[in-house]
């Protein structure tokens, strides 16, 4: 069996985008139990959290779900660049009437600590977003019978993915909500279309392909796998699902975005991401190329994004979502992929009477 056939057998190719902050476990047991594939958002969980959930996930259901991880770089900033960014920060702390936290002792959980408790967990599936595994990574993780999903925002990263052995590729699309997963070009070279990338991709590389990015409805089920994917990941459209990890300013936001409400920046995290613009963004573009990079800007802005939530102040929080986030539903996330993959056949049936007439 390859990866390929593994998607090939969900009995609905959805995926359920691993999201930090707005995707919890049970968003991934209500997806997989519906016939899609879920997955866990394992990128800020520390090493040892990440073996039990992947056994609570094991033991609730038989059917296949994925553990994504976020390669964050080590950093070690030196005291200076901490303290700039934090005299930056510390009027919107001021104004949450937070103090300004102290230098952190670490900034992200450690990568290959992670890594090491995914493999000795050994999920059906695992994925990989802002950089490429080496080659021996990627067979540690075979030999533990894991299937390995790289993120890819071009070409060469889904090239660079290929040769180091992994299984499939997720195709991120410009559209995306979240984090850019870019770690080859630079930023600004790194944003193609889903359309476009997955076709791209497709063309490059003898894998299977996930298309990622403003799916938002069955409709862009169809499309997507009517381009070639074997599969689609769906990150946006979930966030107003009953299982949503979102905080309650974070869904207001969505549930009354405008049509064009997202924009990407680097201020809240020092890496691009897409969200909802609020008036952090706003106020710091001018100045988003100085913040350090990911994950140091990530962590010094943590404290005042926890705070804002629970104030219930979405001006300071990161309201990551994608470009079709106008399009997002509520509903119970099993529902909704049944409900998509639906609409998606129905969409084929057009297809096919309009291509045969
Ligand atoms: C709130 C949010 C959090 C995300 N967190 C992650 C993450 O932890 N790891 C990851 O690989 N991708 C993450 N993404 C990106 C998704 O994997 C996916 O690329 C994206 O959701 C697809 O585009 P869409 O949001 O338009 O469906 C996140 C996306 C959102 C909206």
């Amino acid at each position: 069996m390859a990866l390929r056939d593994l998607l090939d057998g969900l009995a609905i190719p959805i995926l359920q985008a691993p999201m930090v902050g707005a995707s919890p476990p049970e968003m991934a047991l209500a997806v997989s139990r519906a016939g899609g594939m879920g997955s866990l958002a394992a990128g800020a969980m520390a090493p040892d959290q990440i073996g039990p959930e992947i056994e609570r996930l094991r033991a609730a259901t038989d059917a296949p779900f994925g553990v994504n991880l976020l390669m964050a770089p080590a950093a070690r900033p030196d005291a200076s660049t901490i303290d700039a960014a934090l005299a930056r920060l510390a009027p919107w702390y001021a104004e949450l009437g937070v103090p300004t936290p102290a230098h952190p002792n670490s900034f992200a959980p450690d990568f290959e600590a992670q890594l090491a408790a995914v493999v000795q967990a050994a999920p059906p599936v695992a994925s990989f977003t802002f950089g490429v595994l080496s080659a021996a990574q990627i067979e540690a993780l075979h030999r533990a019978g894991t299937w390995v999903v790289g993120t890819a925002t071009t070409v060469a990263e889904a090239r660079a993915w290929a040769l180091a052995g992994a299984d499939g590729i997720c195709a991120q699309g410009f559209e995306a909500g979240g984090h850019r997963g870019y770690f080859l070009a630079e930023p600004e070279a790194s944003l193609v279309g889903t359309m476009a990338l997955t076709a791209l991709i497709l063309d490059a590389v003898d894998l299977p392909v996930i298309a990622a990015g403003g799916i938002m409805n069955g409709a862009g089920v169809a499309a997507a796998l009517a381009l070639g994917a074997s599969a689609v990941q769906m990150g946006t459209a979930f966030l107003l699902a009953g299982q949503t990890g979102v905080s309650a300013p974070w869904r207001a936001a969505i549930e009354t975005a405008a049509d064009d409400a997202t924009l990407l920046t680097r201020a809240f995290t020092g890496r691009y991401a897409r969200g909802i613009e609020n008036r952090f963004m706003r106020e710091l573009r001018p100045v988003e190329d100085e913040v350090p990079a990911y994950p140091v800007q990530n962590r010094l802005t943590q404290p005042l994004r926890a705070a804002a939530a629970q104030a219930g102040e979405p001006d300071m929080i990161s309201l990551w979502a994608g470009q079709g986030v106008r399009l997002a539903r509520p509903g119970d996330a099993g529902e909704m992929v049944r409900v998509w993959w639906r609409e998606a056949q129905d969409a084929a049936g057009r297809l096919s009477a309009r291509t045969s007439a």
